[in-house]
């Protein structure tokens, strides 16, 4: 009798451990799914699809170069990712000395001797993508008072950061006629207040993809965005794996747990 009631208590705390974690996971699902789409709607950013997203989404390593191109060949002229070093681009696909070669077209400035004097030298595949300008100030002098900031984290530092960064660069639009744009500033759609120093960088025909893929405006900002997203977490498909395989193995053992109590107390019942 006495043993009847243990099992049937375990097997029930079995029925509501499992049916809690479905509820947590269904909660968490639903609650992920509400928080993005308030945040879109209160700033009115467009939402994109992108395909590294989601528990099973993976960076599409083509999109990944086409991105990297696009911040090489436009973005770094004022940006730097700092978090990035050259030999990262490995991740890319890219060779030894392609990355070598990558990385000897900027000139880095050091300090030899801790004195005042900087001297130049070419990029090695360990230097971090800095920022383009010697100083804060050279960087401010150069963007009309305003500061470039390092993009490496930019895409987690924004709310919904990936479609808020697609957002501003597809947001030029001719300032509406009521507007009162401050000089030296530009309108976009999506920036908070409208009014950004960063001059349009994308066009549409900025670049010319090794790939063969066709540029547009849309697909330039969707890869420089992608690249953006890796630079922001160079690690999330390992990540991405640890949960699956703990998922795995969290079934798993609750099938030979359960296995375990069957054979224990069969005898019993
Ligand atoms: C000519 C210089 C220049 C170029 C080229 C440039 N930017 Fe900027 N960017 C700026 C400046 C200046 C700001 C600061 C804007 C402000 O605070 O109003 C900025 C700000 C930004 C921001 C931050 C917006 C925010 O919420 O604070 C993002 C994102 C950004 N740039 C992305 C890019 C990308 C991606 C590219 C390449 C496709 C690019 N930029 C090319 C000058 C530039």
């Amino acid at each position: 009798m006495i043993v009847r009631i243990r099992s049937n208590l375990i097997t029930s705390q079995l029925k509501i451990t499992i049916a809690a974690s479905a509820s947590f996971f269904i909660l968490i699902v639903v609650l992920s799914t509400a928080v993005k789409a308030t945040v879109s709607e209160d700033i009115g950013i467009p939402a994109h699809s992108w395909s590294h997203t989601g528990p099973f989404g993976r960076f599409n390593k083509a999109a990944l170069r086409r991105g990297f191109h696009v911040f090489r060949n436009v973005c770094s002229t004022c940006h730097g990712i700092q978090r990035v070093a050259y030999r990262n681009l490995t991740y890319l696909g890219y060779s030894e000395d392609e990355i070598k070669s990558i990385a000897s077209e900027v000139k880095v400035l050091y300090n030899k001797d801790g004195g005042a004097g900087l001297y130049e030298r070419p990029g090695l595949p360990s230097d971090k993508f800095t920022s383009p300008f010697p100083n804060e100030q050279a960087a401010r002098d150069a963007n009309g008072g305003s500061l470039p900031p390092d993009l490496s984290l930019i895409t987690k530092a924004r709310p919904n950061g990936l479609d808020y960064v697609r957002a501003i660069l597809l947001g030029y639009e001719p300032t509406p006629s009521k507007f009162h744009l401050m000089s030296g500033l530009n309108y976009n759609a999506y920036f908070p207040g409208h009014q950004i120093a960063m001059p349009q960088p994308l066009y549409g025909d900025d670049v010319t993809f090794e790939d063969g893929t066709a540029t547009s405006l849309e697909q330039e900002a969707e890869d420089v965005v992608t690249f953006l997203a890796w630079t922001a977490m160079p690690e999330m498909e390992e990540r991405k794996r640890m949960g699956i395989i703990t998922m795995i193995f969290l079934v798993i053992f609750t099938l030979l747990m359960y296995a375990c109590k069957r054979a224990i107390w069969k005898d019993l019942e």
